[in-house]
Formats: C-alpha cells, structure tokens, sequence
C-alpha cells in the first residue's frame, strides 16, 4: 500500500515566513520624483474610499506618504532588528512606466526597487512584491477606460515582463492584484476603472475582472519562464462575514455575500469560472466579452497560493447591500465583540475560521499577507505604551496557530503597517498600525522621525520564538 505523507504540525513550521507589509503607494511619498507618472492614489486626497477628486486642492498624505522613498535604508534596518523573514510591499506600476503606455521603462524606477531589495536581502529578508496594489497608472484609467479596456492586459504584461526580468534574482514572491475582491466597493481603487453614472456597474466590474483574469494568467506563465522556482499568488480582501441571525434568510444572504469575494478565488486558484455566476450575469444583465482563448489560459495558469487580508468580521443582514460588501463598511453591530475607533470589530476567532474555510475550498497554501490594528497612537513622555496592539496581534498570531494545527497549510503572516503608514481607506495618518512610529500628522505636519513602540520587541520575540512566546 501506498504510504500518505501527511503534513501535521503542532505549531508553526520551522520556515514560516514572518514579516510586515506595506504598498508603496500608502509609504514611499515622491510622487513625482524620478520620472514616476500619476497613479490613481496621488487623486485621492481622502482615500479610495471617497475616490478620485481630480481638481481637489485638499492635503494629499500619499505624496510625501511616510517618506520611504529616502528613509529606506533606516527602515530596513528596524524591519532587520526585528528579525523580519520577508517584506511585502508593492512596486508602484508609475514608477517603472510613468503613464503605463511607453515601450521602455522608467531606468531611474527600476534603480530604485533594485536599490530597496538589495538593502533588504542584504539583511537577511526576502522581498514579497504586490505588483498593482491600488496603484494603476492614471493616464491608463483616463485615456483607456482603465481595466474595461482589454488593451490594459499588454500594459500590465509589458510592466510584469520588465520586473520580473529585472528582479529575477531578487525576488520569488509575486502577487498581482491587491484585493482584486474590493472592486465592488472600490472600482476605481482595487479595479482600476472609473464607473460613469449611466453604466451598468456590474458589467464594467465583471468585464474589468476578467481582464484581469487573463493577465493574472498570463503573468503567472511568464513569471514561472523568467524565475524558475518562483511563486505567483492571487491575494483577496478576506475578512470574515457573519449572518446577522440565525434566520435562514441572514443566512442564506450571507453565504451569497461571501461568495461574491469567493468568486475571485474561485477563478484565480481553481481556474474557471463557477457556475454560480451565470445566474448572477443573467439577472443583472451582464454580457463579459472574451477571446477564444481566455478561458484555455486562465485553466493552464491559476495562482500559485492564496495571499489575503484579514482584519475583522462584520455581520450581514438579508437584504442589505450584497454586492460590494467584502467584510467591509457595511454591516450590523455583533454584540460579542469590541470594535476600534475606526468601528472594525475585532475578532481573532474569525480568522482561524478564515483559515479553514479558504483551505477547505482551495487547497493551496494560505498566506496572511495582511492584518493588524489602526487606531490613536498617544505619545507620553516620549514612549508609545501600545499594549492594545500588542493584545491584537497576540490574540490573532494564537488563533493562526490553531488553524496550522487543524491542518491549514499556512506559508507565512505579514504583519500590516509594521511602520506608520497613510491609511488607504481615508487617506490620513492618524489610524497608525506600527510597529515603528512615525513623526508626521494628518495635517501634514512632522519630522519624519522615526521611534520604536512598546509592541516592536514584542513582535521581535514572536519572531525569535517562531511563534511560540506570546507573552
Ligand atoms: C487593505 C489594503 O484593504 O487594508 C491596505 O490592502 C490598507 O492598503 C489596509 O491599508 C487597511 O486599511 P486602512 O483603510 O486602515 O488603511
């Protein structure tokens, strides 16, 4: 009889990649510098929940962001102290190809990422490379429609083919789309589209996803040609979401909600489209052009892991918003929980049940490339006693452990925010997840100093320990 080698672990496997994230968009600031072009972000004073605002003379915090761009090294160096595996981060797409269309990239962006991953590597941690995280260029949504042009698939090919040329002996860990998930909720973020007034909606988001589809396909191909060994991940929004009640409708609605982000994971991982979205097309009048060969590429280049964020859970009521709830705004109160400032309610519980659910449906390894608490930082006597953090992180680092116990095959956990960073959702500084402080303010006043938190050695250890010292 055939022996089954099983994979079982009592805690985290011994190379468990342990790190923080970051998008470049949210960290790096120089918006201009260089050559880098426009990307959606630079138009969003308040964050890509309240979307572009061309002509907006408010405060953008994304231009100067935390001023990554020329603190690097000082960064690494802390991520280093800290005892960082991996780094996730993203390359902005501007950079490399300042309006998205030119034939040759951008010499001086590319030195740049070749500068931040030399510095990384020489310390020991392995780069994680978003290559779009909320950062199309804005020339491409203007002048091409953004993601509803099938011509956006060779702009992301030429880009994708020149970073991985380029990094090739840099980097193995590549996603595609940031949360390619929240396009329901922020096209013009996640989906790099703009919706007009008199469209339907949901035919520009399922035709801008399947672009996508085709080109998370086909840079999944080249990246295995060009980085032999390499791995190429989808990465979802997947934070948990709860019925409302036990009535069969909050349950049923909710099953339905879920499976809109699901969808995404779906294609990406499984390689097809599920049937369940045909009634969805059907109803909502939704007609996704394809080419002969689309569904051929997307079937012979799934994704190689499942990256997600996880920061909460929310609870859906039947007939409330479905489409374009991915754990997100939306939702009713769950009374057994506490919730931040920012009204996310915490749930350590929810994301060992992410676990299991993700790896029940896919059978790929699972990677938390997202999660952490943003809420008010208070300076005191020039320290930052953040032991909420430090609860946070705990209670979600032992319900990890749990899930890798019940079986997930789990690849790593990236911290979010390990340095302050400009929140994506509202464009401010205030809601800080760091690790790392750092000396700049809403009103874009600031040093940019630098200050470890209570919680810096904290994560130190749980990184020493693989895990294992949570105290
Ligand atoms: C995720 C994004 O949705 O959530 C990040 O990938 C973002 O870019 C993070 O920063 C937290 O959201 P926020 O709004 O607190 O920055």
């Amino acid at each position: 009889m055939e022996e089954i080698e099983l994979n079982i672990y009592k805690t985290f496997p011994s190379d468990f990649l342990w790190g923080g994230a970051i998008a470049a968009n949210q960290t790096e600031g120089a918006h201009l510098e260089d050559g880098k072009g426009l990307s959606i972000v630079d138009l969003m004073p308040n964050g890509l929940l309240a979307g572009i605002k061309e002509d907006s003379t408010d405060l953008n915090l994304y231009h100067e962001g935390i001023g990554l761009y020329h603190h690097y090294k000082e960064d690494v160096a802390m991520f280093a102290e800290m005892g960082f595996k991996v780094f996730r981060t993203s390359i902005a797409w501007s950079r490399i190809f300042s309006n998205g269309d030119e034939m040759s990239p951008n010499e001086k962006g590319l030195e740049f990422y070749d500068n931040f991953f030399d510095e990384l590597l020489k310390h020991g941690i392995e780069p994680v490379v978003t290559l779009s995280h909320f950062e199309t260029p804005w020339h491409l949504v203007k002048e091409y429609g953004g993601w509803k042009n099938r011509k956006m698939i060779d702009f992301y090919i030429r880009y994708c083919e020149t970073v991985f040329n380029r990094y090739k002996g840099k980097v193995k860990y590549w996603m595609g789309f940031n949360e390619i998930n929240n396009i329901y909720t922020s096209p013009t973020a996640a989906g790099g589209i703009l919706v007009e007034e008199d469209e339907n909606c949901l035919q520009a988001i399922y035709q801008a996803s399947h672009n996508c589809f085709v080109a998370s396909a086909l840079a999944t191909k080249l990246c295995h040609e060009i980085i032999p060994g390499s791995k190429m991940g989808a990465m979802l929004a997947l934070s948990a979401v709860y019925p409302n009640t036990c009535h069969p409708d909050d349950v049923f609605d909710t099953y339905e909600v879920r499976r809109r982000s699901l969808f995404f994971g779906d294609v990406l991982l499984r390689g097809a489209y599920p049937t369940y979205i045909h009634r969805i097309w059907d109803e909502n009048d939704v007609h996704v052009e394809m080419e002969d060969t689309d569904l051929d590429l997307i079937r012979t280049y799934p994704s190689d892991y499942l990256g997600f964020s996880y920061y909460r859970s929310t609870t859906h009521k039947a007939g409330t918003r479905i489409l374009g709830h991915t754990g997100g705004i939306a939702g009713t109160p769950n009374p057994y929980l506490d919730a931040t400032p920012w009204g996310w309610q915490i749930d350590s519980k929810g994301l060992r049940y992410v676990c299991n659910e993700l790896y029940d449906r896919y059978q790929k390894p699972l990677f938390i490339v997202e999660n952490g608490l943003g809420t008010n930082d208070e300076l005191k006597n020039g320290e930052i006693n953040d032991d909420y953090r430090i609860d946070y992180v705990r209670s979600h680092i032992e319900e990890m452990k749990e899930a890798v116990i019940d079986g997930v095959e789990l690849m790593g956990y990236t911290y979010w925010g390990p340095i302050d960073i400009v929140s994506a959702g509202t464009g401010e500084l205030k809601k800080r997840y760091g690790f790392i402080y750092v000396d700049r303010n809403n009103d874009g006043t600031g040093t940019f100093k630098r200050m470890k938190k209570k919680s810096f050695d904290w994560y130190k250890k749980v990184i020493e320990t693989n895990g294992e010292d949570l105290k």
